[in-house]
């Protein structure tokens, strides 16, 4: 193999920069070439391909985003997408790739190996910690820190106003951002996808605070439970205990962005390395995660299929913490 591609797909996530720093350089370290795809493989379809060296990735290890762009795309999901694609690679001499993203994305490079057999080495990349074959995402660690910033400071409003605050975190099918969110900041209630707590549940728990003289209570929300959305939640709330003081805040896209702790640029760095490695290794359809701190690779199908489990210990916690 002597020059490979790189690019970020699905949402951003902070380290998502670092990653390619560690990519594009540990290529170069091992004399291979390298190309960035921007706008992940919208860009791959259209050929927006160009040549990177060490320095094009110089000062960039600290930003948030990705400086490759990044995108969901829905012509890849063709035939026709993946076959204009594949004759962009194939032009511009690419034999492996590298794939920044989460399990659409790796959804996508296992289709395209097994209709055009290029290999793909895949990164974990997002805030969403839900991706089998990795402890961690990168980006996941600055997500929580940054919603955990915002937390601390709805605390302080809703401790001087006594209200009740609805705080919805990003997590689509995931409550791994909600649960140390809840943990850290907290939290009387968590609710999740992974778990069922209902509204008479809210209801009893924020009811037998107020009894213990509690003023002010934060509720994390992941954003796909199955209760609703936040909004949603309040108002159901709401309506049973009209005299509670409601707010809800969603905390958004925020979270996708700001520069990567210091744990995602580790984490970023460690898992580029590894997926030029695994790619010189001969290795194809993997991902590169980290697990007890060891370095492992997982078939693409398994993170895709997998389900990583949330400890159902998480959710006790919140409950014994906010007694
Ligand atoms: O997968 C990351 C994520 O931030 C999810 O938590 C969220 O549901 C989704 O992306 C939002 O995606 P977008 O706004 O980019 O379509």
């Amino acid at each position: 193999m002597k020059r490979i591609g790189v690019f970020t797909s699905g949402g951003d996530a902070p380290g998502m920069n670092a990653c390619i720093r560690a990519i594009v350089r540990t290529a170069v370290y091992n004399g291979l070439e390298v190309y960035g795809i921007r706008r992940g493989y919208n860009g791959m379809i259209k050929g927006d391909i160009f040549k990177m060296e060490s320095l094009t990735v110089s000062n960039i290890i600290q930003k948030g985003g990705t400086i490759l762009k990044s995108a969901r795309s829905k012509e890849f999901t063709t035939k026709e997408g993946r076959q204009a694609a594949y004759e962009q690679l194939k032009a511009h001499g690419i034999e492996g790739l590298v794939a920044i993203g989460g399990d659409g994305t790796f959804t996508g490079a296992n289709i395209f190996y097994e209709e055009f057999g290029i290999p793909t080495i895949g990164a974990p990349g997002t805030i969403d910690n839900d991706l089998y074959g990795t402890d961690y995402t990168i980006g996941y660690d600055t997500a929580v820190n940054t919603a955990l910033d915002a937390i601390d400071k709805i605390r302080d409003t809703a401790d001087s106003h006594e209200r009740v605050f609805f705080v919805e975190v990003m997590g689509r099918d995931s409550g791994y951002i909600a649960i140390p969110c809840a943990i850290g900041g907290g939290a009387e209630i968590v609710m999740i996808p992974e778990t069922d707590t209902s509204i008479d549940y809210v209801i009893d728990q924020l009811r037998a605070g107020w009894r213990r003289s509690k003023t002010s209570f934060i509720v994390i929300v992941a954003e796909g439970d199955e209760e609703g959305s936040a909004t949603e939640i309040a108002a159901k709330v709401s309506q049973q205990i009209p005299d509670m003081d409601a707010r809800v805040t969603i905390l958004g896209h925020v979270q996708r962005g700001g520069a990567p702790s210091a744990a995602d640029r580790m984490l970023a760095s460690q898992l580029g390395i590894a997926c030029v490695e695994g790619l010189l290794e001969g290795r194809t359809n993997e991902m590169a995660g980290i697990i007890n701190r060891e370095l492992v690779y997982t078939p693409f199908i398994e993170t895709i299929t997998k389900q990583k489990l949330i400890n159902p210990n998480f959710t006790k916690m919140v409950d014994i913490l906010s007694v």
